[in-house]
């Protein structure tokens, strides 16, 4: 199989974690004998050093020229030391998701058994969790106008905006999760607030009647669904939530597996995918050969088997992480004293591929 793949380093550790990743997918490619074609593109803070702008014209052209978009981190400190600065890193992502459409976000959490003891939680507690968050990425407070100062710059505003439309397309692909799963779905929401919120349980719950009776609904609020999460994760299996909702729970979903840098994600749109690990940049270990670089090498099996139906090269790559794991080749996210990096990592996961 031949695929033409957009890969975006971005900032920080993206350029570290993504080069494993690509290492990876070259393992694949030579063992299954498929073809996969790269073509970089900067985004975040590098953009707009290079250019003035966070996702200029020219990542999006090669965005919508690819049959799959990689993506590594966006964020720089010097942003977050300027609250007045006019271009932000992160509205360079916010950006392309919106331009591509990519309102599904998915974010799988499922904690390996080798590394139980990593959680901070209590691991008869952890073990067995296994569910997804589909956060809808398009919408809500991180897109919705008005937005901004009043005349006087001494009050800010931001609007949660959603229409019914954006619920359905969202609560399409968490109902299609759920019937592939264990068959439930929980919307998180703060409906006992919010009037957006109000809106996404009369949407959801008209969807469910009408279209997934075989799946049980049930709505849970935000509040105490995080509470939920880190107390009794086995109980869910489809989380649906709304765009700042899933940014926040899904961070929370980190603790269950023991490090973020272990979770990968896929945003889909109806003609466009992206992948990308939930974490961010994480500017202070970049260069440093520390980053783990599990959650972007997941994101890319992600592609595989989502983009291009390649499930059992996808398999392969999963296998080859829970390996490295088992072994105790981690980074020291997962165990402070470890003596490997993020080369040592990939290296060893590519190998484990390239052995078949
Ligand atoms: C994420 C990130 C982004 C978000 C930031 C970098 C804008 O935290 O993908 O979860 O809030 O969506
Ligand atoms: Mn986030």
């Amino acid at each position: 199989m031949k695929k033409h793949i957009a890969v975006l380093p971005g900032d920080g550790i993206g350029p570290e974690i993504i080069a494993q990743a690509v290492r990876v997918l070259d393992a694949v490619a030579e063992r299954f004998g498929h073809e996969f074609e790269y073509e970089y593109a900067s985004i975040g803070a590098c953009a707009i050093d290079e250019c003035g702008e966070p996702y200029p014209e020219a990542t999006h052209d090669v965005c919508m020229n690819a049959d799959a978009i990689l993506f590594g981190a966006i964020g720089d400190p010097k942003y977050d030391r300027d609250p007045s600065a006019k271009v932000r890193p992160e509205q360079g992502l916010l950006k392309m998701r919106k331009t591509l459409g990519l309102y599904a976000n998915i974010r799988p959490v499922k904690p390996y058994d080798s590394l139980l003891s990593a959680s901070p939680l209590k691991n008869e507690l952890v073990a067995g969790s296994d569910f997804v968050v589909v956060r809808e990425l398009t919408g809500g407070i991180y897109f919705g106008e008005p937005r901004g100062r009043n005349e006087a710059g001494d009050k800010a505003f931001d609007s949660c905006v959603y229409s019914k439309a954006e619920i359905e397309s969202v609560a399409h692909v968490a109902f299609g999760y759920a019937r592939r799963r264990r068959g439930k779905v929980t919307l998180v929401d703060k409906a006992n607030v919010l009037a957006t919120s109000r809106l996404w349980r009369e949407t959801v719950t008209a969807i469910h009647k009408a279209e997934y009776p075989d799946i049980a609904l049930d709505f849970m609020y935000v509040d105490n669904a995080a509470m939920k999460m880190v107390s009794n994760p086995r109980d869910f299996d489809v989380i649906l939530t709304e765009n700042m909702f899933g940014d926040i729970l899904s961070d929370v979903s980190g603790v269950i597996n023991g490090s973020i840098g272990l979770l990968p994600s896929a945003s889909f749109g109806d003609s466009r995918a992206l992948f990308e690990p939930i974490h961010g940049s994480y500017p202070q270990a970049a260069g440093k050969d520390i980053a783990n670089p599990i959650a972007t090498i997941l994101s890319a099996a992600m592609m595989l088997e989502d983009s291009f139906g390649l499930s059992q090269e996808a398999a392969v790559i999963s296998e080859a992480c829970a390996d490295a794991i088992a072994k105790g080749i981690i980074t020291e996210d997962i165990r402070p004293s470890s003596p490997y990096g993020t080369k040592t990592v990939g290296s060893y996961i590519a190998e484990y591929i390239l052995q078949g």
